[in-house]
């Protein structure tokens, strides 16, 4: 069976042989109830995961790959108590250099180019030279640029692939902007434009440090010790001394925009929120994070009418998807592939961009209308420094 016959996970199906290179996320050397030794593995590719089991020889196999390693794995698909596994017979560790990582693991569905571009539209829209300049020198940052453009934006919890974080980011940015066109409609001068733009790029730049790009997600020894927020609020410090005369309030207020954005100390932000922006970022974080997780709730459990109980999301969800529709929330058919693009706003290309003005001050003073937008089953617990990938 060549590469190409691989299956991927998620199609594995009772009785299928199974012979393929899949990412071993994790294992674990178990004793089952008869007495004897079994190796559970977490198996992962770009499908999503499965559980395989070695019942023969466990503590040989055991030594044939650790976690974080692609392996070519033999065996037969099982069907156990509704769940199909993977009876795995043999396991063969596959040089590094053979693979490559990002066929392994769950990328962002849309192209991170396109994305890119988009968010690049975004930053050229900023007014505020300040913000736009510290903005660019964020993404122009020969290793933050790259870092931004695959990274995850959570290990597991909501947008947990490869590009994940460009796609959250860019996602909040463009809500934000939707909402902050309603209530200038309501409220003119509540929110600025600007400010909203720099929050939902930045506010979780610190993952790019936080959390690693290697197979399994996890998190750096400096993100344990210091959280994406710290790392984030670092990072804009260091980019904005950078810059020549960047008014010191002006960057206490995007820093501000990252540091509120948990909403509360105990879910890791150390001020709540006092800009109307910061509040509005907060609430935007929340949803964005929450539609993505419920979405992949129901990716995950397609064919059920009840998914099981969510410890994120708190609730278990009637699905709007019947039988195999529920896969298609995920296939291109379903996706309006010009989902970034503003509705009247820049569009992918930075070029669609108007023209800045070089507006010098933002949230505060010079408010204004924005003339272009009129119009984890997770098993992280609610502590640690996962809480802090909540949203
Ligand atoms: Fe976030
Ligand atoms: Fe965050």
């Amino acid at each position: 069976m060549s590469e190409r016959d691989r299956i991927p996970l998620a199609a594995i199906k009772d009785r299928d042989e199974v012979r393929g290179a899949y990412l071993v996320r994790g294992k674990t050397l178990r004793m089952a109830k008869n007495g004897r030794a079994y190796l559970s593995l977490q198996l992962g590719d770009k499908s999503g995961g499965l559980e395989g089991r070695v019942w023969d020889n466990a503590e040989h196999w055991d030594g044939a790959c650790e976690a974080g390693e692609i392996a070519l794995i033999t065996g037969r698909g099982t069907s156990f108590q509704g769940q199909v596994q993977l009876h795995v017979t043999a396991i063969e560790r596959l040089p590094a250099e053979a693979v490559a990582l990002e066929d392994f693991m769950p990328t962002s569905e849309t192209p991170l180019a396109e994305m890119e571009s988009a968010v690049r539209g975004l930053v050229a829209s900023v007014e505020n030279r300040w913000v736009r300049r510290l903005l660019e020198s964020v993404l122009d940052d020969p290793e933050l640029g790259p870092r931004f453009r695959v990274a995850t934006a959570a290990k597991s919890v909501h947008h947990a692939y490869l590009g994940g974080l460009m796609e959250h980011s860019l996602s909040m940015a463009l809500v934000c902007l939707r909402l902050q066109a309603h209530y200038e409609k309501l409220y003119p001068g509540l929110l600025d434009r600007d400010l909203l733009i720099a929050g939902a790029l930045l506010h979780d730049l610190g993952k790019v440090f936080e959390i690693g790009t290697d197979a399994n997600f996890d998190y750096t020894s400096e993100g344990r010790l210091l959280g994406h927020i710290i790392q984030g609020v670092g990072v804009i410090d260091e980019k904005a001394r950078a810059i020549e005369g960047f008014p010191p309030t002006l960057l206490a207020k995007v820093k501000h925009m990252v540091v509120a954005h948990h909403g509360k100390l105990e879910f890791g932000s150390p001020r709540p929120p006092h800009l109307a922006e910061a509040l509005l970022l907060h609430f935007v974080d929340m949803i964005d994070a929450r539609m993505n997780g419920i979405r992949a709730l129901f990716k995950a459990q397609a064919g059920k009418e009840w998914t099981g109980f969510d410890r994120i999301l708190e609730s278990m969800f009637l699905s709007p998807f019947e039988g195999d529709e529920a896969a298609g929330v995920t296939s291109e058919r379903s996706r309006d592939p010009d989902w970034y693009a503003p509705a009247d706003g820049p569009g992918p290309g930075a070029g669609a961009a108007p023209a800045p003005t070089d507006k010098d001050d933002c949230a505060g003073s010079g408010r204004r209308a924005s003339p272009g937008t009129e119009d984890e089953p997770d098993d992280e617990g609610p502590r640690g420094p996962e809480n802090l990938s909540l949203f």
